[in-house]
């Protein structure tokens, strides 16, 4: 007799990657990560590929490496519809895929800043991470930094500029930056990731150069005080009762951490753990802490706070709802070395993901009528 040991059933993860944001060469990085961080034995990896015009793509068995999925995968369309497969050949071709959860791995725009989360919404999957309104407010500098001050946590001061008054009045925006600030000054986009857009402004005549090139990035742009600090990052992780790992801190190589220094050069430092006083560490795991709370955020998070090196005052930076997954990034070390090894946080972030689908599946959205009554109620 030849026993067969009964299949098992894996989970069938589609892990999204590329994307068109600027960021979409890191997110296939940070997404052959994940991909390899799912355990075989309880999952199967559905790598889905957005180009950077935005076609959706899926590989076959053959295609395993993440850039030929974006060559030479077969064109799909994600369905809006949760009775139909998730993920149907866009010619209508064959049947359509199941997919059980999704793991976004996409940076920036159309990626983390809601969007993607609200079509993941209207399919009915299960996604890791941040919700549509945790997505968006995370990817909105200015949005974060008015909800974190309502939560008592401190902010570096700033000042929002909208780009149809800075090309309307350039002179009065001048005005009142230098009015509230002292230059140095960073310049930045309200929302967009990786530094793109941004500029650390040294004088007058640096200024306009700094907020034009921002308007091209953004309708939102952050002019803030410069501070002259430490950058201390934490790792996030959880729903309701989120912890927080030991903070890390970046050491950048030049003037400030720019998209040369995350991504062209060498030479920044990662120190992990930090070298920060047990206080110091306290307040920082309090604030990211609080921070995932007020922000409205779930699943994971890494949060960027700004420790002055005179003085010592803290400033939380700002919150990356999919941080970078690759296997030297932040997220995914600080937790290693706070105990959790990458196959298991990529498990934890899928069991997470279900909690939050399993509460949503709970609300109702709509009150149950008695049959024939519908018609009276029609407006
Ligand atoms: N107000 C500031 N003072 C000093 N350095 C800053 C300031 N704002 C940004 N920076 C530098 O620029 C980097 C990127 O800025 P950040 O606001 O984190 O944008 P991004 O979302 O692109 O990472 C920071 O890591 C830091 O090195
Ligand atoms: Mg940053």
């Amino acid at each position: 007799m030849v026993l067969v040991a009964p299949e098992k059933k894996l989970l069938r993860v589609g892990v999204l990657f590329g994307g068109r944001s600027g960021e979409h060469e890191v997110s296939l990085a940070s997404a052959a990560s994940v991909i390899r961080g799912l355990d075989p034995d309880k999952y199967e990896a559905v790598p889905i590929g957005i180009s950077k015009e935005g076609h959706w793509l899926i590989g076959s068995a053959a295609q395993k490496m993440l850039p030929e999925v974006l060559k030479a995968g077969q064109r799909v369309v994600m369905a809006a519809d949760p009775t139909d497969a998730a993920i149907i050949p866009l010619d209508r071709s064959g049947g359509g895929q199941r997919i059980d959860i999704v793991f976004p791995v996409m940076h920036g725009t159309y990626g983390e800043d809601g969007t993607i989360q609200g079509l993941l919404d209207l399919a009915g999957l299960p996604f890791v991470g941040a919700g549509v309104l945790g997505s968006a407010i995370g990817m909105d500098k200015d949005v974060s930094k008015r909800l974190l001050q309502a939560a008592k946590i401190p902010v570096v001061p700033w000042l929002t500029v909208y780009r149809v008054d800075w090309e309307r009045d350039p002179k009065a925006v001048q005005k009142e930056i230098e009015a509230k600030f002292k230059y140095p000054v960073f310049v930045k986009p309200a929302a967009l990731g990786s530094s793109v857009g941004m500029t650390k402004v040294h004088s007058r005549a640096e200024l306009a150069p700094a907020l034009n090139l921002a308007s091209e990035f953004a309708m939102k742009i952050l002019v803030e005080k410069s501070v002259n600090a430490r950058e201390i990052e934490v790792s996030v992780l959880g729903n309701h009762d989120p912890k927080a790992s030991v903070p890390g801190e970046i050491v950048p190589h030049r003037e400030f951490y720019d998209y040369t220094a995350k991504y062209l050069e060498e030479g920044t430092k990662l120190l992990i753990p930090a070298k920060l006083e047990p206080a110091q560490i306290k307040k920082i795991q309090k604030y990211a802490i609080n921070a995932f709370r007020a922000l409205e955020l779930s699943g994971m998070a890494r949060v960027d706070f700004f420790l002055e090196k005179k003085g010592g005052k803290l400033f939380l930076n700002e919150v990356n709802t999919i941080p970078g997954f690759t296997s030297i990034s932040m997220y995914p070390k600080l937790w290693e070395a706070s105990g959790i090894p990458f196959r298991e946080l990529i498990d934890r972030l899928i069991e997470l993901a279900m909690e939050v689908h399993r509460e949503k599946a709970r609300t109702k959205y709509q009150i149950e009528l008695p049959e024939g009554t519908g018609g009276a109620l029609e407006a």
